[in-house]
């Protein structure tokens, strides 16, 4: 394959996640993108609620028991002229640090949210790892059938919650029974709504123009009216759609719909798909790495146990950053120097794990790992390079870790250190006493961790409730500094997973108070690998 179809295949690629608070429609959304992509014949098929569409996914009894997906997959799917990734982030109980590293693998992303409640908590935190890069965001404003807020106030609330310019793209008109449509901004006409249609692509009337007076009897005169004051106030109080902006993350082009009846999806993936990035460079330590380089590079940003629980195996995740991965190629592992024979890749189609035999800058491919890939590893295609950007996220829920059998403590560690280069778990242990305890951001990783030490280790460990909030990674470039720091607050200190100093507070009071005290000192929320 010459560079010039290398460069045409990277640059119609488009890859992005979904950022949104549980129950926004995070689910619903990705089932309505599958068919619009055509992945999927009816909706209704990619979580299979309450029937026996889990098996596919699952890969622990108790992931069947709650009824969530532990797994994060990848699906791939065309769209108008381009070829999109989109990576599933875990939201509800399953959220956990992987969610957060996603996000860091991805060129844009979807932001969510529920236009009845408006900005949420999840939502605020996954802004801000997104922020981290500056990745372009597109909003989607869900669940126009029910009654929603006022629309304005909720660009309101997105402005100054989440520090981001926003420009509608379309307006609603009415919402919940009365829901009539919505006017597109860019093409000068107004799409009417038509309940009960959601499982399909609908066939939609089209209005054009915002004087015509088929609007008027479309959605009855009352409304027709209102629409045009309110545009009037819309363009003069809201920002207009800029690109280098939104490129920028500085601005967000807004959309209305509703995910459950698959109106206003497609609009949302027209603009996605139309402005959303091409594959980004990449910075590595040594020079930025554009994805038009036709040698291979990519990056390990999550490492998945068990997808098999008949072959117990693991799938690294990686994002290329340039050229091209063909089966059978040869690779570098820098962090380990050796070169790897890669037959077996895995890429991800709507879902399904099949064998990739070429994939591009932009894609995600799986390769099979016992236990030599780590989180944040770089693969090139000899060229000695660490990409940059893939941290470790300060955990936000802590629990000491006790064995059954205390003779099992040498195997407890070792299990703990290797779940953690996986990033299933973060392990500290403090400099003042022998406890093990366990960081995470998502309550079910410590279930997770308990039953994976117990089939992959064979430890029998149960956890507890520890006095630690929060927790931060210290630095000081002065060397005294931070030897007078670590004698002085040792109690609160601990060594992570990689014999990193770290900062665990019992409150946040505590943190602020001691960053106080000790200027000089940086406490970071995230860790490079
Ligand atoms: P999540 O992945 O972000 O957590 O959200 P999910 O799509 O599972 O949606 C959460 C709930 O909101 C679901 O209802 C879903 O049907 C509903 N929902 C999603 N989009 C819309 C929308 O546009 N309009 C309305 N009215 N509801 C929407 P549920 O009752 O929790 O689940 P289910 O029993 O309906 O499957």
């Amino acid at each position: 394959m010459s560079n010039s179809s290398i460069a045409q295949e990277v640059s119609r690629r488009r890859t992005f996640a979904i950022i949104s608070h549980p129950d926004a429609g995070k689910t619903t959304i990705t089932e309505k993108v599958l068919l619009h992509g055509r992945a999927i014949q009816t909706a209704g098929t990619v979580k299979g609620r309450g029937s026996n569409q889990h098996a596919k996914s699952d890969w622990m009894e108790m992931e069947k028991e709650r009824g969530i997906s532990v797994t994060t997959s990848v699906m791939q799917f065309p769209y108008n002229d381009r070829l999109v990734n989109l990576l599933d982030t875990p939201g509800h109980e399953d959220f956990s640090e992987d969610t957060y590293r996603t996000l860091t693998a991805v060129d844009s992303c979807l932001m969510v949210i529920d236009a009845a409640k408006g900005v949420e908590d999840r939502t605020r935190k996954l802004m801000e790892v997104t922020r981290l890069r500056d990745t372009p965001i597109v909003t989607f404003m869900n669940k126009l059938d029910r009654d929603i807020r006022d629309p304005m106030e909720l660009l309101d609330e997105v402005e100054t919650e989440l520090n981001i310019m926003c420009a509608p793209v379309t307006w609603p008109i009415g919402s919940g029974k009365l829901f009539k449509g919505v006017y597109h901004l860019h093409r000068d006409e107004t799409i009417l709504y038509q309940s009960g249609q959601g499982h399909t692509i609908q066939e939609v009337r089209i209005v054009k123009g915002l004087d015509n007076p088929e609007l008027d009897e479309a959605v009855g005169d009352d409304f027709a009216a209102q629409l045009r004051e309110e545009l009037e106030l819309v363009m003069g109080a809201s920002h207009e759609f800029d690109r280098e902006l939104f490129l920028a993350g500085e601005l967000t082009p807004v959309f209305f719909g509703t995910a459950l009846g698959n109106f206003g999806v497609d609009h949302m993936l027209d603009g996605l798909t139309e402005w959303a990035p091409a594959p980004l460079p990449r910075q590595a330590h040594e020079r930025e790495v554009p994805a038009s380089d036709e040698k291979f590079s990519g990056f390990v940003f999550k490492i998945q146990a068990n997808m098999d629980p008949k072959h117990r195996d693991r799938i690294a995740f990686m994002r290329i950053v340039s050229g091209k991965y063909s089966q059978g190629m040869k690779m570098k592992h820098v962090r380990i120097g050796k070169t790897v024979s890669i037959s077996d890749a895995v890429t991800f189609m709507a879902g399904d794990r099949e064998r990739a035999e070429e994939a591009f800058a932009g894609d995600i491919i799986g390769l099979h790992n016992h236990g030599t890939i780590q989180i944040g590893d770089t693969f090139t295609q000899g060229e000695d390079l660490k990409f940059s950007g893939i941290p470790n996220f300060a955990p936000e829920l802590f629990r000491r870790i006790r064995l059954r059998d205390p003779l099992k403590q040498k195997q407890l560690l070792k299990g703990l250190v290797q779940l953690s280069e996986e990033g299933a778990v973060q392990v500290f242990r403090p400099l003042d006493n022998n406890d093990l305890i366990v960081g995470a951001v998502g309550v079910l990783q410590f279930d997770v961790v308990v039953a994976r030490l117990k089939s992959e280790y064979n430890v029998d460990a149960l956890y507890e409730a520890v006095n630690v909030s929060t927790a931060r990674w210290v630095y000081c470039k002065d060397a005294k500094k931070l030897d007078e720091f670590q004698r002085k607050m040792s109690l609160n200190l601990a060594l992570d997973g990689g014999d990193n100093l770290t900062y665990i507070a019992p409150t946040m009071v505590n943190l602020n108070l001691t960053r106080e005290r000790y200027p000089d000192i940086e406490f970071s929320k995230t860790r490079e690998h």
